[in-house]
């Protein structure tokens, strides 16, 4: 599986011990929750909604491999700002991140963000590579 490790700019990364700084993640149409730079976004989301916080989403998080590579909580960024950590390329292609799309368990909030649950793609065919002979 191809992970997209992305560069994070110097001046994006938070100092070490520095305190997290706290912004609102709304997702379009349903609510809104806060979260922590220091956290990923799917965690301020499964906190939500286990504290009945997003009761306008009428599904469970989608919730899986939590590190970027089942892609089941495939999001689309609307506003706002974030880092992200590697993310499957399988999942979310380099098109796809220009376009927004993310794993929310691959982000952190760097403002406050808007974003919209997005289905997983259908499965994409795999690339296979021929054996040398
Ligand atoms: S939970 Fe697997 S990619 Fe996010």
């Amino acid at each position: 599986m191809a992970f997209d490790r992305p560069q994070v700019p110097p001046d994006e990364k938070a100092p070490v011990g520095a305190a997290p700084v706290p912004f609102v993640v709304t997702i379009d149409g349903v609510g809104h929750v806060p979260a922590f730079s220091d956290e990923r976004v799917l965690v301020s989301l499964e906190r939500a909604q286990s504290l009945g916080r997003l009761p306008e989403l009428r599904i469970k998080l989608p919730v899986g491999c939590r590190r970027g590579g089942c892609g089941i909580c495939r999001a689309r960024v609307l506003k706002g700002n974030y880092r992200s950590e590697a993310m499957s390329q399988e999942h979310v292609s380099r098109e796809d991140r220009d376009l927004g799309i993310v794993l929310c368990c691959s982000i952190f909030a760097l403002s406050d963000i808007t974003l919209r649950l997005e289905p997983a793609p259908k499965a994409r065919p795999r690339t296979v590579v021929a054996a040398d002979s």
